[in-house]
C-alpha cells in the first residue's frame, strides 16, 4: 500500500525523489519522507506525517544537499500511526543506514525481542515493523560490508510481505531492494537507474522497465543493474517498453485525477477492444498460453477480485453464463482461500485486479495455481505481479489509473471480460459466429454511447450539489443493474463518507425495503424497455413500491422511457443498450455523483481518507 522510489545517477536525486513520490503518493498518503546521501557524502534524512505536501513545504523551508543516490516513500500505515516517527525512511548503523518498506513483516515482534536480547542497547524509534528490519540490516552490513548481502541475510529471516530497499553511506552509488509479495520495479535510464513500486515512479525519465521477479535482491548504479535470487544466484532480467507515456499520469488541466479518469472512460473501452475484435470474430492471442483444448477441458470458472474489481467479475460471471453456457461463481477474493474452496484441474480461475498487485487477490491467484486450477488474469498494469503469476493474461488498455476510486479500469474489466466470455463461447460452440459478430458490434458501439452519457456531467453535478446534506442514499438494480447498484454504493462510501447500500431490487421486500421512509433517495438503475428479456417492467413495481413509502426516486434509464417518468423525481437518461452491456453506460452517472458530491462537501476526491489505490496488505 506504500509507494516507493530508488534512485541512483547524476540528476538532483531529492528532485527525481519527489517526482516519482508525487505520482505513487495514490498508493498511500498518510506520511512521506526521503534519505539523500549529501554532498558532504553524509546520509540525510526528512520525514513529515501528512500528504507528500507537508514533506515538499518542509523541504523548500530547509533544503537537503543533494547527491545523485535517494530513496523515498510515502506510506499508508499498518504498524504504528501516521506520525512523523513512523514515517519512513527508518535508519539503522548508527543513522548511517537508510531503509524503506512497502509490505507488512508479520514476525517482527519475534525479531525485535530477539534483537533486544542480542543487542540490549538498541532503540527504536517508531512503532513500525520496518525500523526492526533496518537495524538487522544495519548489524549485517556491520558484519559483511556488503548492501545486497547485508539485505539477503535479512530477509531470509522475514515473514510476511515486503518490499524494501536499503541505502549506505558508505556505499554511495549504490541502492539496493529485495521483494517478496510486493511489487518492486527497475527503470533502466542511461547513466542512471531506479527502482519504484511501479512504472508511475520513474515513467518520465525512462520507459524502459523491468519487472523485479519474487524473492530477488536487486543492486542498482548508476551505470549497473543486477538480480540474484534471495540465495544469491543471479537470475536473467526481461525488459519490457512502458506502454504510455508520463502526461498520461498527469491531471491535464482536469480538477482531478477522478474527473479526468472517468472522461477517457469511452476511449478505455475502445482501447482494450482495439484489434481484439477482427471481422466479427474475437481475437485473443493471448489465451494462446491456456489454448483452446485446455479451454475445452475446463467445467467451471470461477472469478476473483475485491471491490470495484469484484463487481465487474459480476457483470462478467452473468456475459459468460449466458453466451457460453458454463457455470461461473464470483468470489472476494479475501474470503476464497480460507474456506477450502472445491478448485481443481478442470476449474479456470480468471482474477481481475487493475494494479495486479492487490495482495488479496494474488493470494488467492497463488492459491488456485497450488490446487492445480488454470489461470487468467485481468490486469491493466503492465508486468504487475497477479499478471505474471498466471497462465495468461488479458490487459485492460485503461492506461494509468491514478485517482483511488477505481472509474475506467472498470468498464475495461467488463470489456475484457466480455471478449473472453465471447472467445469461451466461440470455442465452446455455445454462440454461432453471426450471434458473437452482432454481440461484438454492440461492443464496439459502447464508446460512442457512453461519450453521449459523460455530456450530462454538469446536470449531475447540479444534482449532487443539492444533495450535500444527504446522509444516505441506496442504490437498487436487478440482473446486470445490480452489480452497477453496488458499485454506485461503494464509490459515494469511499469518495463522500456517506451511508449507501446496494441491493438487488428484487430483495429489497425481503428487509431492506424497512429502510424506505419518506424523502430517502434512492437511485434505480431501470433496464430498457426494449432490451430482449428485460426486467423493465418488474423495476418499474419496484420504484413504486419505495415510491409509495416516500422514497426520492433518481432514475438511470432509457432515453424516452415513459413508463417511468411519472414516478421518478431524477431522471438521467442513457441511450439504448442490451441489458448486459448497459451497465457500462448506467456506472458513469453514479461515478460522476459520487465525486461531484464529495468535491461540493470539500472533500479530495482523488485521495479519500484511510484508502490507497492498491491494497498490498492482507
Ligand atoms: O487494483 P485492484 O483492482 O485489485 O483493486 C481492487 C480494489 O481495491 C479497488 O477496486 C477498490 O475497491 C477501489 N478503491 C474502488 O473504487
Amino acid at each position: 500500500m506504500c509507494g516507493i522510489v530508488g534512485y541512483v545517477g547524476s540528476s538532483k536525486s531529492v528532485e527525481v525523489l519527489l517526482g516519482g513520490l508525487r505520482r505513487l503518493e495514490y498508493r498511500g498518503y498518510d506520511s512521506a519522507g526521503i534519505a539523500v546521501i549529501d554532498d558532504a557524502g553524509l546520509m540525510n534524512t526528512r520525514k513529515r506525517a501528512g500528504k507528500l505536501q507537508v514533506l515538499v513545504d518542509e523541504l523548500d523551508r530547509s533544503p537537503l544537499g543533494n547527491g545523485g543516490t535517494g530513496i523515498g516513500h510515502t506510506r499508508w500505515a499498518t504498524h504504528g500511526g501516521p506520525n512523523d516517527a513512523n514515517a519512513h525512511p527508518h535508519l539503522g548503523d548508527d543513522g548511517k543506514l537508510a531503509l524503506i518498506h512497502n509490505g507488512i513483516i508479520e514476525n517482527f515482534a519475534e525479531l525485535k525481542a530477539e534483537l533486544l536480547a542480542s543487542h540490549p542497547d538498541t532503540v527504536f524509534t517508531s512503532e513500525t515493523d520496518t525500523e526492526v528490519a533496518a537495524i538487522l540490516v544495519g548489524i549485517e552490513y556491520q558484519r559483511t560490508g556488503d548492501l545486497a548481502e547485508a539485505l539477503r541475510q535479512v530477509v531470509s529471516r522475514l515473514h510476511g510481505a515486503f518490499t524494501l530497499l536499503a541505502m549506505h553511506q558508505d556505499a554511495p552509488g549504490v541502492v539496493v531492494g529485495a521483494r517478496r509479495n510486493s511489487p518492486l520495479v527497475i527503470g533502466l535510464g542511461d547513466g542512471e537507474n531506479f527502482l519504484g513500486s511501479d512504472v508511475a515512479a520513474f515513467v518520465e525519465h525512462t520507459r524502459r522497465a523491468v519487472a523485479v521477479g519474487q524473492d530477488q535482491i536487486v543492486t542498482i548504479g548508476a551505470d549497473s543493474v543486477s538480480v540474484t535470487d534471495f540465495d544469491g544466484i543471479p537470475v536473467e532480467v526481461t525488459e519490457f517498453e512502458v506502454s504510455w507515456d508520463a502526461s498520461a499520469a498527469e491531471k491535464g488541466g482536469w480538477s482531478s485525477f477522478m474527473a479526468k479518469e472517468i472522461s477517457e472512460e469511452p476511449e478505455a473501452i475502445a482501447k482494450t477492444l482495439l484489434g481484439r475484435v477482427v471481422d466479427g470474430g474475437i481475437k485473443l492471442s493471448e489465451l494462446d498460453g491456456i489454448g483452446d483444448d485446455a479451454l475445452l477441458a475446463i467445467n467451471r470458472v470461477v472469478i476473483l477480485g475485491c471491490g470495484t474489481a469484484a463487481y465487474s467479475g459480476m457483470l462478467g460471471k452473468y456475459a459468460i453464463e449466458k453466451w457460453a453456457r458454463i457455470p461461473v461463481d464470483v468470489e472476494l477474493s479475501h474470503e476464497f482461500r480460507y474456506r477450502d474452496p472445491v478448485i481443481d484441474g478442470n476449474t479456470l480461475v480468471v482474477s481481475i485486479s487493475q494494479s495486479g498487485e492487490t495482495m488479496d487477490t494474488l493470494m488467492a491467484v497463488k492459491y488456485a495455481i497450488e490446487a492445480g486450477a488454470r489461470t487468467l488474469s485481468i490486469c491493466n498494469t503492465q508486468g504487475a505481479t497477479i499478471a505474471r503469476e498466471s497462465d495468461a493474461v488479458i490487459y485492460t488498455h485503461a492506461g494509468p489509473e491514478v485517482a483511488v476510486a477505481s472509474t475506467k479500469a472498470f468498464v475495461a474489466q467488463v470489456a475484457a471480460l466480455y471478449l473472453f466470455g465471447l472467445h469461451l463461447a466461440r470455442v465452446r460452440g455455445t454462440l454461432s459466429s453471426p450471434e458473437i459478430a452482432g454481440l461484438a458490434a454492440e461492443l464496439q458501439a459502447l464508446p460512442d454511447q457512453l461519450a453521449i452519457v459523460l455530456e450530462q456531467h454538469d446536470a449531475i453535478k447540479q444534482l449532487a450539489g443539492w444533495m450535500t446534506d444527504t446522509r444516505s442514499v441506496l442504490f437498487l438494480g436487478r440482473h446486470a443493474g445490480y452489480p452497477v447498484a453496488l458499485e454506485g454504493a461503494l464509490k459515494l462510501k469511499e469518495l463522500a463518507y456517506i451511508h449507501a447500500e446496494g441491493f438487488a431490487a428484487g430483495e429489497l421486500k425481503h428487509g431492506p425495503i424497512a429502510l424506505i421512509e419518506a424523502g430517502q433517495p434512492v437511485f434505480v438503475i431501470v433496464p430498457s424497455p426494449r432490451a430482449k428479456d428485460s426486467l423493465h417492467k418488474k423495476v418499474v413495481s419496484n420504484i413504486q413500491e419505495i415510491r409509495a413509502r416516500g422514497a426520492r426516486i433518481l432514475a438511470i434509464a432509457e432515453q424516452g422511457d415513459a413508463a417511468v417518468l411519472p414516478y421518478a423525481d431524477v431522471v438521467i437518461p442513457i441511450p439504448l443498450a442490451s441489458t448486459l452491456f448497459e451497465p457500462l453506460l448506467a456506472v458513469a452517472p453514479l461515478q460522476i455523483f459520487a465525486m461531484e458530491l464529495a468535491s461540493a462537501k470539500g472533500l479530495d476526491v482523488d485521495q479519500p481518507r484511510n484508502l490507497a489505490k492498491s491494497v498490498t496488505v492482507e
